[in-house]
Formats: structure tokens, sequence, C-alpha cells
């Protein structure tokens, strides 16, 4: 091992108790010391969290610390906050977080991850593209709602086993190579597909029967195509297909930023159009349509 490496009796801290953050940290507390990180303030030391998954419900205790008050290093770090929360909770542990931490990043979109890569240029980072569903109906309680899969890839630094861990709680999980394809994959379906649900409030197989939906759809797809393209990214089929074969697939489905935008909280637009149209200028590419949505939707919020 080399010096300051973590080890795996190192406790995994887990960095935000919301949906996702609980979801692992009631799967994984059964098989590895956890630790779950809640915004500063005071904490009694454990918290008694339930996990319900159709009619099951499970009692899990698991330790808890405020930002504030980490007594040890977080050498093991999983980050469950949103994209435009990630980099400040980060910076919030300060010396608590090793500059050579383990982190795996479970944001949505592709900004965030860029931004932790820049400031922590010694950490070992790997990032999740996660189908897992997951909602937390009170602070302590979180409903697994649908079953998907979690691929990790390295971004930077030594390789870890992050899937092999999610395997062993429970989660099915995988690692890939490399992990920037599958973000990217995963952000050209939510920039035509979120975004969209908020502006026509509605479910995303709705988005395939409103005409005017479906042809915004297919422009911002053709633009996505145009962008990932000229950024490296190729793909066997285009942006529009692929998109609505999720919305049919999930057509009951409320996005997770139209609940987001639903329930009055902000919606992770920049970790996803936002980086979208960062590409788009980098590379020199007109991307009107996502433009003209991400003002909109910026407007609203
Ligand atoms: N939920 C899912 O099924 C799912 C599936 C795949 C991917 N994801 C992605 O995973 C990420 C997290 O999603 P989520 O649904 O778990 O969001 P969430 O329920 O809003 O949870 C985020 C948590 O982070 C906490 N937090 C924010 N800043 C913090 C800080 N400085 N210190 C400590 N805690 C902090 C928040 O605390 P407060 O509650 O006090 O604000 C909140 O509990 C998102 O990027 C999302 O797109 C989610």
């Amino acid at each position: 091992m080399l010096p300051n490496e973590p080890e795996m009796s190192d406790p995994v801290y887990i960095l935000g108790g919301g949906s996702i953050g609980l979801l692992l940290a009631t799967r994984l507390a059964p098989v590895t010391d956890i630790v779950l990180i809640r915004r500063p303030g005071q904490h009694p030391p454990r918290c008694q969290l339930t996990l319900q998954e159709g009619e099951l419900t499970r009692q899990i205790a698991v330790a808890q610390v405020g930002a504030d008050a980490l007594a040890e290093p977080a050498r093991r770090l999983i980050v469950c906050t949103k994209a435009y929360d990630a980099l400040a909770a980060l910076r919030q542990l300060g010396a608590r977080l090793p500059a050579d931490a383990s982190l795996l990043l479970m944001q949505n979109g592709m900004s965030s991850q860029e931004e932790i890569l820049a400031a922590f240029p010694q950490a070992h980072i790997h990032a999740a593209s996660s189908t897992e569903g997951a909602y937390r109906p009170a602070p302590n309680r979180v409903v697994h709602a649908g079953r998907g899969i979690t691929r990790i890839g390295r971004l930077q630094g030594q390789e870890q086993d992050w899937a092999k861990l999610l395997c062993q709680g429970g989660l099915a999980s995988e690692t890939v190579e490399p992990i920037r394809w599958h973000l990217a994959n995963k952000l050209r379906v939510n920039a035509l597909i979120n975004p969209l649900t908020v502006l026509h409030d509605c479910r995303n197989g709705e988005l395939l029967e409103q005409p005017a939906a479906r042809a915004a759809m297919q422009r911002l797809g053709e633009e996505a195509d145009a962008v990932l393209a000229a950024a490296g990214y190729r793909f066997a089929d285009s942006a529009f297909d692929q998109a609505c074969a999720v919305a049919a697939r999930t057509a009951d489905n409320i996005s997770s930023m139209l609940q987001d935008a639903r329930a009055g909280r902000r919606l992770e637009l920049d970790a996803i159009t936002g980086y979208l149209l960062q590409l788009a200028e980098r590379h020199g590419v007109a991307a009107p349509t996502h433009r003209a949505l991400y003002q909109r939707l910026a407007a609203r919020a």
C-alpha cells in the first residue's frame, strides 16, 4: 500500500443525507463502517434510518456527524449532494478532507465533476452514473423506489473498487471505462427530457405525444449531437432516438427536474443544459434551442 492510501478499514463517509445519501448509507451500513455527514450543526452521534422498498421496511442505525464537527479525516468519501452544492460541501470539510482522499461523485450532469477535479488535483476521484431511484419522504427515511444500475469509473488518481462495495451492499454496480462517455450519454438524454418536462409540466411520456414538445426535443437532439461530436464523444444512435426510447420506457415518471420544480427546489440546470452550453461555446458550435430553454428555466427559478 502506498503511504496515505485509504485502507478498506477506513470508514466510508457519506456527504449529504438526502435521497441518494440515505440509500447508500442504509445499503452499505450492513457491510462496512458508515459515517453520514450532515449539514453543519449539532447532531446526535447516531441516527436510526428507515429503508423502505415495496412492502419491506428495515431500521438501520448509522453514525452521523455535522460537517463542521468531523473528528477524523474522511479518507473515503461518497459525495451525495446535488451538483450545485458538491464543491462547497467538500470545501467546508477543510483539513478533515485529506488532499489525497478517495472520492466517489454521485452527481447528475457533468459540471460539478469538472469543478471538483480542478479543486482537488491530488484526490483519487471516481464518478458514478446511476439509474437507481430513491426519494426521502422524511428526514431519516428513504424509499428505494426503483432498482437500477450504478456505473462507476475513474476520473483521476488511483483505481478504487467502489463498484464492489456497492455490490456487497446489494446495489447493482459495475466498473466502466471511460466514465465520461457514460456521463455524457446520460447528459444528452437528461438535456432533452428534463428541462422540457419542466417547461410543459408533464410526465416523460407526454413529451412524445405533444407535437410542440416532440419537435423541440428533436431540435435539442440535433444540437446535442453536434456539440458532443465536436467534443469528441461518439454514440451509435442519435440523442433524439435515445431520449425517445427513455421517454417511452419511463412514460409515467416525473423527471427529477420536474420533481424539484414542483417542490420549489433549485434545478440541476447548470450541471446539464449549462454544461452542454459550455461545451458548445468551447467548440464553437451553435446550440440556440438549448440556450433559449436554459434562459427560460433560469428566469423561472
Ligand atoms: N434521488 C435519486 O434517485 C437519484 C438517482 C440518480 C442520481 N441522483 C443524483 O444524486 C445527487 C443527489 O440527489 P438526491 O436526490 O439525493 O438530492 P437530495 O435529496 O436533495 O439530497 C442532497 C442532500 O445534500 C445535502 N447537502 C447539501 N449541501 C450540504 C452540505 N454543505 N453539507 C452537508 N449536506 C449537504 C442536502 O441537505 P438539505 O436536505 O439540508 O438541503 C440534502 O440532504 C443529484 O445530483 C442527483 O441528480 C439522484
